[in-house]
């Protein structure tokens, strides 16, 4: 094993044993490497001469770029736009970010955190994820109404297993016994892994708070017991909660620092919050408790992240981040998140209204939502794939087929004016269907 590795596996043993005991084999061989990068950090200190180090290019002491290129990006240099940024992000974002997540979980109030580090989108913070914490053959627990590319990135990629639990109680709400009944069958292993995703996809469902707390006590209960909790939120479409009712936070907020044997990993991004999809802009976040010196702790993690990163992307983009940064400063900014916040509850609500219709109660019902960009319905009697293509050909409506029964609808897509017409197309074509007519 390299000897960076070893003295950042050394701090993490020497402050919380158990969390060198979670990392997966990657994750323990992962460091973040001093070679050309430090060396061209020393370069940049102290090169007054010549800096001949990394591998851009340099034209009048200035950093080379087209000009066709520069003029479309024109109120920002080459150098925050095209020259490479670090693997752990651009810091000033990275400060940005952890800044807006203490402003949007109060209860992270009087705790650390560590920085969060950028990644490629939120995608590739799971996957960064997967390579730090999960071990090919570990388990992993999810709810059965999930985004997809889990299976990619987990099963296919990592070798891993995903064990579901239905996400739904039969009332209606968070299946809080079904959630702690799949964990309690993997707690024989002394380790669980479960990933979290609210607002979920492709349901729209988040927690209330009762549940929400509910399940931080499961979570904490188990790591009394002395099980190693490794916990993932994916906080893709954070904040986009349009219902009182719904709690809050990110529960990453109350599971940081709360136990020496829970280790807190929040996913999130810019790609959903900020709808900004195709920048790729996403950031990886620790909360974990350690005896000594947590700042220790959060360094050893974040170097072992930016090195996974450095090893796969190497560093997300430059001109993405500098972006996000300068809208997060910009006045506008909190005006802006607002506004399109109201927009999307008010298409959320529209479709709760719509859906109380009675007409619709033979053809299918919703699966509870209150959150994020969708939300989705059991159909009651038709192949959901049979109905997605006849939609798509008669009636130009293009939905997401799930399993047998289950057609996604994303609403952050519709005018809320067009709405009601969808929910009636959905429902012509389900009668069409069911006369065996097309
Ligand atoms: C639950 C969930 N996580 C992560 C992602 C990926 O987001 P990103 O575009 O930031 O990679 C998605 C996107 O579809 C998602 O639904």
């Amino acid at each position: 094993m390299n000897p960076i590795a070893q003295e950042l596996n050394a701090v993490l043993s020497a402050q919380n044993p158990a969390l060198l005991e979670m990392l997966s084999d990657m994750g323990k061989r992962l460091f973040f490497p001093k070679g050309i990068l430090t060396q061209g950090a020393e370069a940049k200190e102290k090169a007054f001469a010549a800096n001949a180090t990394i591998g851009i290019a340099m034209e009048h002491h200035r950093t080379m770029h087209f000009q066709s290129l520069m003029d479309q990006v024109n109120e920002i240099p080459p150098e925050e736009s095209l020259t490479y940024a670090p693997s752990f992000g651009i810091p000033a974002l990275r400060n940005a970010w952890q800044a807006e997540l203490f402003a949007k979980n109060p209860t992270l109030s009087g705790k650390r955190i560590s920085l969060p580090v950028v990644t490629c989108g939120v995608t590739h913070g799971v996957s960064t994820f997967a390579d730090l914490w999960v071990d090919p053959g570990d388990t992993l627990v999810l709810p059965d109404k999930m985004w997809g590319n889990y299976n990619m990135i987990f099963s296919v990629k990592k070798g891993a297993k995903i064990v579901t639990f239905p996400l739904f109680s039969g009332s209606g709400g968070f299946n809080l016994k079904g959630f702690e009944e799949a964990l309690r069958k993997e707690a024989v292993s002394g380790k669980v892994i479960p990933i979290l995703n609210f607002p979920n996809n492709p349901t729209g469902y988040s927690p209330n708070r009762a549940e929400g707390e509910a399940i931080v006590n499961i979570l904490r209960g188990l790591a009394e017991e002395g099980i190693r909790v490794v916990v993932a939120f994916d906080d893709a479409y954070f904040g986009l909660f349009y219902d009182d009712a719904v709690f809050p936070e990110s529960l990453f907020a109350a599971l940081a620092q709360s136990h020496p044997n829970i280790l807190a990993v929040k996913l999130d991004g810019a790609t959903k919050e900020n709808f900004v999809w195709g920048l790729r802009v996403g950031f990886i976040t620790y909360g974990c408790k350690a005896d000594g010196d947590i700042a220790r702790v959060y360094e050893a993690l974040e170097k072992k992240t930016a090195g996974c990163i450095r090893g796969t992307v190497s560093n997300a983009p430059h001109l993405s981040q500098t972006l996000l940064l300068r809208s997060m400063g910009d006045r506008r900014y909190a005006a802006e998140k607002k506004e399109k916040f109201e927009i999307l509850k008010q298409r959320a609500l529209r479709v709760r209204e719509v859906l109380k219709q009675g007409r619709y109660q033979d053809a299918w019902e919703a699966y509870p939502f209150n959150s994020g960009y969708f939300m989705c319905l059991r159909l009651k009697k038709m192949d959901a794939e049979a109905l997605r293509v006849h939609l798509l050909e008669k009636y130009g409506v293009g939905l997401i087929s799930i399993g047998d029964r289950d057609l996604r609808v994303a609403f952050s897509c519709l005018e809320e004016g067009e709405i009601q017409d969808l929910f009636d197309q959905i429902l012509a074509g389900v009668r069409d269907l069911s006369r065996g007519g097309a």
